[in-house]
Formats: C-alpha cells, structure tokens, sequence
C-alpha cells in the first residue's frame, strides 16, 4: 500500500509564537516521524506577499520559521521541507488552475468577503485596497496542495473553506482534462486547543498578546509574569476556567502536573508563584531547541542548503507532473 501524503503549508510573516508552536509547530513535528506517511512542510512565502510588502520582513520572517522547524527538531529525512518559491512548478500550476476557476468560487471566500464587508462599512468602494493576490489566495494553496497529490491537509479552522475550494477546482480540471489531482481533505485537530495569550482572547499577533517563542530566558520569564491574571491575594482558592494562565501551563504540562497546578490553584497558589512554575515549564521544554535555534539563524547558509536539498526532492514530485499536466491541456511539442 502507498503512503498517505500530508502536506502543509506555513505562511512566512511574523516571527513564530508560543501559539504556533502548540498549535501547529509541534504536532506537525511529532507527525514527521511516523514511517507510514510522506510529509510535505513548505514555507509559503509566495502567501506572505499577500500580506506584506516589506522584502526585508519577507526575508528575515522566512528566516526564522525555517529555523524554528529545524531546530525543534524537523526530521528532513523523512518529510520534504522546502520553499514555494523555490518550486517554479507551482506557479505554473497555479496559471493552470486559474484558467479553470469560476470567478464566482473566489467571490464566495471567507477572506475577501471580510474584506469587502470592512470597506463597506467604511463607505468606501467595495474593491477599495483589495487586490488580486487576495483575491486569488484559494487557487495558489490550492496549487500547492494539488502538486503534490496532498491526501490529508492539516490546517486550522479558518482554513477549511481553502480545502473545499481546492477539491472543486480539482474537480472541476480532472472533469475536463482526465483525473490528474488527488482530492484533498481538510485534517482539522480539535484536539489541539488553542493557545490563549497573555489577555485570554485567542493567541495572535493581531491582538498584541502573544509570547514569543524564542525570547531570551529573562525576557521569555518577564513576558509571562505579564499575563494577565485577576486580584485574588495568595491563599485564596482560584479558578483554573478562564485562567489563561493555566491553560498556557495546560498546553505544556503532562497530565500529573496539570492535576498538580489545578491543587495548587484550589489551595490559592499565589499568582507570582503560578507563572514561575509556568516560565520553568515552558522553558524546560524549549531551552535546548533555543540553542540550536540561535546557532541556526546565525549562519543562514546552512538552512539555505537545507532547503535546496528539500527542494530538489520536491521538483522530482512536481517536474514530472507538470508535463503530465501541460500534456493534458494542450501545452505540448509541435510536430
Ligand atoms: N493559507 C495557509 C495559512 O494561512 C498557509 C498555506 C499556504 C497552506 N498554502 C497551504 C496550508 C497549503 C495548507 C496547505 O495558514
């Protein structure tokens, strides 16, 4: 029997997070080692552009998510880890697949209609600041999946309306042209919570609350102290429901600290108390890979190589295909 192939992919703005890494880093990681599955991890700096127009960002932001995956221990034997950008066959593709979009598909995303709906309500014109690299969004992910026959797609909630495009866009060209694409499907982790930050709402750079992942140790500890809690004094009972605090704890903790932390809470741990024990958790756990992560971003030539090497193993997937594909439409030698 074949492998089942998962891929994903990471969009490459910002710098990675103590939410990230629970939430998708990690788990992504722990599944690259399983032997019954071909991974495909890639950095979506093609998807960053959508978002941001500073090179330097682009750059430095690619720089240190590729660096986060390998110093946390990414095994590249066994899952291909590359650039998009590095593979011209998915621009191809992604010309290919917009040729056969309905526009109206992309005029139902979640993402534009967002966008539409805030210039509205501004009274500006609908399309106003929109462009098309929004716009399109679905079908360049859905070429990245795509191209490599991708089974199973694990992403986070808000990207299921993505996958369920890429399955009517692969419909819609295996119709026409022959079954040339696997049909993805969204792997959505229930599981895996979602990380609050330090003000409780929902971990993201957007709200201003994150904790990133690789502070220096003092910052990493001050940053923690910094979440917010309430003014119960040491030994008063306190809740573990709705405590950030303990729920950022939950996320690293097994489950004999967990009940432990939830004891202290009822026998009214002090605050103070509570987040130190959180920080040594958190950086127990992260202290060694913090190393490796620092050696690494100081000699970029090294993750470089890596990801050519992934890269190469990547085109051997994607060349062939793309001539299947081009076969298939038309795009063929005269004569
Ligand atoms: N759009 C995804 C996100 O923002 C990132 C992404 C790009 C992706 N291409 C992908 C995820 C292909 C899964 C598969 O999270």
């Amino acid at each position: 029997m074949s492998k089942r192939t998962v891929l994903t992919g990471i969009t490459t703005t910002g710098s990675p997070h103590l939410g990230n890494y629970v939430g998708a880093i990690k788990p992504a990681i722990e599944a690259s080692r399983k032997h019954d599955v071909q991974s495909f991890y890639f950095l979506a700096d093609y998807h960053a552009l959508i978002k941001c127009r500073d090179p330097q960002v682009v750059q430095q932001s690619t720089l240190e998510i590729a660096a986060s995956w390998l110093a946390l221990g990414l095994d590249t034997d066994e899952a291909i880890f590359y650039r998009q950008s590095d593979i011209p066959e998915i621009s191809e593709l992604t010309w290919l697949l917009t040729c056969i979009t309905a526009k109206g598909l992309m005029n139902r995303s979640h993402a534009y209609k967002a966008a539409v709906q805030d210039n509205v309500e501004a009274g500006e014109d609908p399309d106003s600041a929109i462009d098309m690299g929004l716009f399109s969004y679905p079908i360049l992910m859905a070429a990245d999946i795509l191209m490599f026959k991708a089974n199973d797609v694990p992403v986070g909630r808000d990207q299921v309306q993505h996958l369920e495009m890429a399955r009517v866009i692969a419909q819609r060209f295996n119709h026409h042209f022959g079954e040339h694409f696997v049909l993805p499907e969204a792997v959505v982790d229930d599981d895996v919570a979602t990380l609050p930050g330090r003000d409780g709402r929902k971990m993201s750079k957007s709200y201003n609350n994150t904790i990133p992942l690789w502070l220096p140790e003092k910052q990493l500890r001050k940053s923690i102290m910094k979440i917010v809690t309430n003014s119960l004094e040491p030994g008063e009972p306190k809740q573990t429901e709705e405590s950030a605090l303990f729920a950022i704890y939950s996320a690293f903790a097994n489950a004999e600290q967990r009940a432990e932390m939830k004891q202290a809470y009822a026998d009214g741990i002090a605050w103070g108390a509570a987040k130190q024990q959180c920080f040594e958790l958190i950086n127990s756990e992260i202290a060694d890979a913090r190393l490796a992560y620092e050696e690494l971003v100081a000699e970029p030539d090294r993750i470089e190589a890596r990801l050519q090497e992934g890269a190469v193993r990547a085109r051997e997937v994607a060349a062939p295909f793309i001539q299947q594909l081009r076969d298939a439409v038309g795009i063929r030698p005269l004569g």
